[in-house]
């Protein structure tokens, strides 16, 4: 070999031992959402170094409260959430999944700019259109099983309902089912109709496609919703009007929860 060569070869050695020592890749907690509004607070707090956009969706690359994190916005509904959850998961290594964002508030004694974390979700418009009307359920059209729940990590929701409770106090945070659909629902019959059905304590549009994604991915997952609204007859004006304050409270709680994870 001629003597030239030698700084390079040990330089390129030493590069590729290093980049071996530190095993290559960083690990992230996934912060995902449907709107722009729901991560404009953490995208404020957040140190972002890098942007990529992969498959339609940027996703913000950095630390938040000093944890590395990355922060997208998936779009709204169970196709772009199921599309954005499943790019993130696939592009970088994610050790786990919050999900921040708003919903409508299905129960009497909840208000608006109270809190939701969702313990399960369900989709409540998966199901048969007949000429009885709307019947829920799913699998095997001729069987007629149920459809499917997905159960958040017991441990993150925990974490997100003390979390909650310390930024809101109590009497305004909740912990239970969110029922996802690919509608805005604004009637209070529908309301009345998913309490029943479901035991639902608020309504989505993306929450069970994420948990379905992370169940086939391993990955955990909480879900923390404040309501910008009550589904009812109201609803598109009370979104107008508590929206922005909504989404920025998750993204408070969430903040709350970084402080605790790794
Ligand atoms: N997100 C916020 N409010 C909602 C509602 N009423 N229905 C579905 N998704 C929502």
């Amino acid at each position: 070999m001629k003597k030239r060569f030698l700084p390079f070869l040990l330089f390129s050695l030493f590069a590729v031992s290093s980049c071996g020592a530190s095993s290559g890749k960083q690990t992230y907690i996934g912060i995902i959402s449907a709107m722009d509004n729901e991560i404009q607070l953490l995208l404020k707090e957040a140190n972002i170094k890098e942007e990529k956009d992969i498959a339609g969706i940027t996703y913000h690359i950095g630390t938040l409260k000093d944890k590395p994190v990355i922060i997208s916005r998936s779009g709204i509904g169970k196709v772009n959430a199921s599309s954005g959850i499943t790019t993130l998961l696939n592009s970088f290594d994610i050790s786990k999944v919050l999900f921040t964002g708003v919903a409508g508030g299905l129960r009497d004694n909840e208000e608006v700019l109270d809190v939701v974390v969702g313990t399960e979700v369900v989709e409540h418009d998966y199901g048969f259109i007949t000429n009885d009307g709307f019947e829920w359920g799913g699998g095997d059209p001729g069987k007629k099983e149920p459809g499917e729940y997905y159960e958040c990590d017991k441990d993150l929701v925990d974490l997100a309902y003390s979390s909650a409770l310390s930024v809101m106090g109590e009497d305004h945070v909740f912990k239970g089912l969110i029922a996802t659909g690919d509608q805005f629902i604004a009637s209070s019959e529908y309301v009345e109709w998913l309490t029943k059905e479901f035991d639902a304590y608020a309504c989505e549009m993306e929450g069970a496609s994420v948990a379905k994604v992370c169940k086939n991915y391993n990955k955990p997952l909480a879900i923390l919703r404040t309501l910008s609204d009550k589904a009812d007859g109201n609803a598109h004006d009370s979104y107008a009007d508590f929206g922005d304050r909504a989404a920025d409270q998750s993204s408070k709680i969430v903040m709350k929860m970084l402080e605790s994870l790794n």
